[in-house]
């Protein structure tokens, strides 16, 4: 079988595509045919060797995979049953989903709803189950959209569309905070966003409190723009801490929080109980708005176009979703 995996000693090499023999499936493991991967923003960290993504090669990168089971060793699945698999460390610290075979414990697996292909399943991935889980835990947190508008940044790129697309089907109104608004800006507000705007617009320099502008934020970007919306946002608002695309560092104070009872929500989508997947997944497959997938949907592509997407995706010149289809694309 085909695989994109990480063969040296030192990860900081990068993936390749390599040709593999499965292992023999060992007792509660499910062997899955993989239709269908995406490429996240760990992904291109794991493909390009950066980010100490891969713990312990050689393994298979990626940490979506979307397909039917083969074969298994565990009662809780069965031949031909969909299936969907994201995070619980694919691609980390076990083979991952860049390949045309996954064999998994049963317990990383879920169902994939019925009313979505597999396709779409794998557009929505890892990005789309973290956009529902800010979500979730922004409106368990009383986020209501009576308090006011609510940010997302990151807003081009995966997990930031579906965030638009999931807040205003809910009735929030969204900012979406692009540093590429200017050429997207029409774009991003027929995908549900009511204002478009530049991060330099939630620019502190430093300042722990500031407005008061937005109600609360999903945030993919993290580092300074993180600090700035936490600055922006008003009383009892909250901030979903999801990525760190443009930085790793908080410099913030404790005033967001004393001053304005601000929630700082932190986002884990690796490790999200199965009963919260269940519930996730079924939010995404009860809706996005028509249509709106597919526009989000960059590109579905071969695993040896992988390495290059990785770096325009690094390189922040990467739109939307791209789907990794195992079979030909004809
Ligand atoms: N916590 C979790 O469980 C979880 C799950 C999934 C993803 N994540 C994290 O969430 C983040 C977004 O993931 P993704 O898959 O949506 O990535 P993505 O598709 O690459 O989108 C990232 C977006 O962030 C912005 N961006 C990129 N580089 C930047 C930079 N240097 N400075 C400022 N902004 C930058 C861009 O949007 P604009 O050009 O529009 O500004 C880009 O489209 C990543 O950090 C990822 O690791 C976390």
């Amino acid at each position: 079988m085909k695989a994109l995996r990480v063969t040296d000693n030192d990860p900081r090499h990068g993936a390749s595509l390599c040709d593999i023999q499965p292992d023999t499936l060992p007792e509660g493991y499910v062997r899955v045919v993989v239709h269908y991967s995406a490429i996240n923003y760990k992904d291109a960290l794991a493909v390009t060797g950066r980010g100490n993504i891969v713990r312990s090669p050689p393994r298979t990168v990626g940490i979506d995979a979307v397909g039917v089971v083969d074969r298994s060793n565990d009662p809780a699945f069965a031949p031909g049953d969909r299936v969907i698999a994201t995070g619980w460390h694919l691609g980390e610290t076990r083979d991952g989903g860049l390949a045309e075979i996954l064999q998994v414990p049963a317990q990383v697996l879920i169902v994939c709803p019925s009313s979505l292909s597999l396709w779409q399943a794998a557009a929505l991935g890892t990005a789309g189950l973290t956009a529902a889980l800010a979500l979730s835990r922004l409106q368990n947190n009383g986020q209501t959209p009576e308090m006011g508008p609510v940010a997302v940044t990151g807003a081009t790129g995966g997990v930031g569309l579906i965030a638009i697309d999931l807040l205003a089907l809910a009735g929030y109104e969204v900012v979406a905070v692009s540093r590429r608004g200017t050429t997207y800006g029409d774009w991003l507000r027929s995908l549900g966003a009511a204002e478009v705007i530049s991060p330099d617009a939630l620019e502190t320099h430093g300042k722990p409190l500031a407005s008061g502008s937005i109600a609360g934020a999903i945030d993919a970007v993290g580092g300074d723009l993180l600090a700035d919306l936490l600055a922006h946002t008003k009383l009892a608002g909250n901030v979903a801490a999801v990525g760190l695309a443009g930085g790793f560092e908080l410099h913030t104070t404790v005033a967001p929080f004393l001053l304005r009872g601000i929630a700082l929500l932190g986002i884990d989508s690796v490790q999200c109980p199965n009963v919260t997947r269940h519930e996730l997944w079924q939010t995404l497959a009860a809706g996005l708005s028509t249509g709106h997938l597919e526009r989000i949907i960059d590109d579905t592509v071969t695993l040896d176009t992988v390495p290059a997407v990785c770096r325009t995706l690094l390189a922040g010149e990467h739109l939307g979703r791209t789907v990794v289809a195992m079979g030909d694309l004809t």
